[in-house]
């Protein structure tokens, strides 16, 4: 330490302190004071020390992720329990005990990158699997479907439940007219809106998570035989959640439960664990549903198709660098490994478009994959060369194929990618599926599996989320929704929101199916 002219204690290198540099790698003298004509200024344009200094600060802020803005993440490990290689011929599924590194990060969706953890909320479970055939990313949430069927109204649901753009508020709150406008008028979001409305989307941490990768995908095997895939990732400590009242009180107190409960757990070697689990099946059984696989809104239920595990997640070190690896790591759901292949859910479809384009606009350059988190952990080889911030660019002469030189990677049809060679002969269309059309019946079946302390929640939470919504006809749309799904729940949510007369039920373009049994009798929030 020294003493600097103005009285002030300076820290100096000495020992085994590095000295401080410019970026060009100049070292410092002086930190703490610009360069000035005088003590007391005015300072020096040529101060270039102090221009470097503030000019990276000025930068140092990326456009936060356009969904799913609050994040966090965590390092580990992907466990294969036993060969798959009867359905799949991806190399991390071939031989038991297989260790693969993986990167998961949770997150919110609404909210930005300085909410509260506790929102009502999806969760995002993003998995990015170190293959040694390339990233597979499972880009998942915590609820096994979706609010919309068809990317094309991904904009509208999400600009629906951000922020008014007049007003700019409320945050990350679904609690406002447009977001239950655009719900209301979109019966397809009914299933979805009923796990939205529960406990699941108040998780008492991310260790008491499902992950879920909604749509149907293919396996495919050595033959290029496919096999359709349901992902889903089951915690080891089992599911919980808070009630309203406590995920109040917790954001009020702590905005970053989930986070420091996250870093607590790992810190203290205490690392959370997810199986993940598969349900396979053919095209006949697929068939054999009265509702599309192909439809992002509907699950498998378990009890029909019951889940395989097929390995284990941990979750064993903290990221050394929070922007490094948990702001820069970018998922895609196009990045799959061979031997796993897309099915044709329209969402699906839409999100492989989307994920590349919002990387490039986030992280700002081509170049994202050279950043240490979302580079391939396996060796790879390809011609594509410079763009901003290319740290990797062919060496040599030869950048393009074919060449004479015989130099550079070349394609190997037995190895690489193979998409299904799907046969399709149908029109060009824009039109939904006949088998994309019963909303309600899932709904109900999610509705009537429930406790009936956690029907309650579900109730006491759309009466609160409705009672903020300032239209009557966007309240009673959604009762007449609601009639559908449940009278007893309907009825219950019309009479807390003081309405006179329950409307009528909303047109279904499928009948509503009364074969499931219906719920007990509900006087839900009464006490
Ligand atoms: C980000 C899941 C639908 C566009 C994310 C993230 C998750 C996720 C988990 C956060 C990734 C991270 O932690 O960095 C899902 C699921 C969907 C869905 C499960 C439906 C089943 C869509 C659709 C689109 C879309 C339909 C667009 C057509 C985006 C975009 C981001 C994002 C633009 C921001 C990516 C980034 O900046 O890193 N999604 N999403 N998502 N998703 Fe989705």
């Amino acid at each position: 330490m020294i003493r600097g002219n103005g009285g002030e204690l300076h820290q100096l290198a000495e020992g085994d302190t590095p000295v401080m540099t410019t970026a060009q790698g100049g070292p410092v003298a002086d930190d703490q004071n610009t360069l000035k004509v005088g003590p007391r200024g005015p300072a020096l344009i040529e101060d270039f020390h102090f221009r470097e200094k503030i000019f990276h600060f000025d930068h140092e802020r990326i456009p936060e992720r356009v969904v799913h803005a609050r994040g966090y993440g965590a390092h580990g490990y992907f466990e294969t329990y036993e060969s798959l290689a009867k359905y799949t011929r991806a190399d991390l599924f071939q031989r038991a005990g297989e260790k693969t590194p993986a990167f998961v990060r949770f997150s919110t969706v609404a909210g930005s990158e300085g909410s509260a953890d506790l929102a009502r909320d999806v969760r995002g479970f993003a998995v990015k699997i170190y293959t040694k055939e390339g990233n597979w990313d499972l880009v998942g949430n915590n609820i096994p479907v979706f609010f919309i069927q068809d990317a094309i109204k991904f904009p509208d649901v999400i600009h629906s439940v951000k922020p008014e753009p007049d007003r700019a508020f409320p945050q990350a709150a679904s609690a406002h007219d447009n977001f239950w406008d655009f719900i209301s008028l979109t019966p397809e979001s009914m299933h979805m809106i009923m796990w939205v409305m529960s406990d699941r989307a108040i998780p008492r941490s991310f260790r008491f998570m499902e992950g879920f990768g909604v749509h149907t995908f293919r396996l495919l095997d050595a033959k290029d035989e496919s096999t359709f895939v349901k992902f889903i990732w089951k915690p080891k400590l089992g599911l919980q959640s808070v009630v309203w009242n406590e995920a109040v009180k917790i954001n009020g107190a702590d905005p970053d439960f989930h986070r420091r409960d996250l870093w607590d757990a790992i810190q203290s070697g205490n690392f959370p664990e997810w199986e993940l689990n598969v349900q396979l099946f053919d095209q006949t059984f697929a068939d054999s549903f009265d509702f599309d696989v192909l439809d992002p809104t509907k699950l498998i239920p378990e009890e029909i198709l019951k889940p395989i595990p097929i390995g284990r997640l941990v979750l064993d070190r903290m990221p050394d660098n929070f922007f490094a690896e948990t702001e820069q790591v970018a998922f895609m759901t196009q990045n799959v490994p061979p031997g796993i292949d897309f099915s044709n859910d329209p969402l699906l479809q839409g999100r492989n478009f989307s994920y590349l384009d919002t990387q490039l606009k986030r992280l700002g350059s081509p170049n994202f994959t050279h950043i240490p988190i979302n580079a391939p952990k396996c060796p790879f080889a390809h011609f594509q060369q410079d763009g901003h911030m290319a740290m990797r660019n062919p060496v040599g002469r030869t950048n393009y194929q074919p060449n004479s030189r015989g130099e550079g990677p070349r394609e190997d049809p037995a190895r690489g990618f193979r998409s299904f060679a799907e046969q399709i002969d149908a029109p060009k269309v824009r039109l939904r599926a006949e088998s994309f059309a019963d909303h309600y019946s899932q709904a109900r079946q999610f509705f009537n599996s429930q406790t009936v302390p956690e029907q309650k929640h579900i109730a006491m939470a759309l009466t609160f989320e409705l009672s903020k919504v300032e239209a009557p006809v966007i309240r009673e749309r959604m009762v007449a929704h609601l009639l559908n799904i449940d009278e007893a729940l309907g009825a219950t949510v019309a009479d807390k929101l003081g309405m006179e007369k329950l409307p009528k039920p909303a047109d279904a373009a499928v009948t509503p199916r009364d074969d499931l049994p219906a719920s007990p009798a509900l006087s839900i929030i009464q006490n």
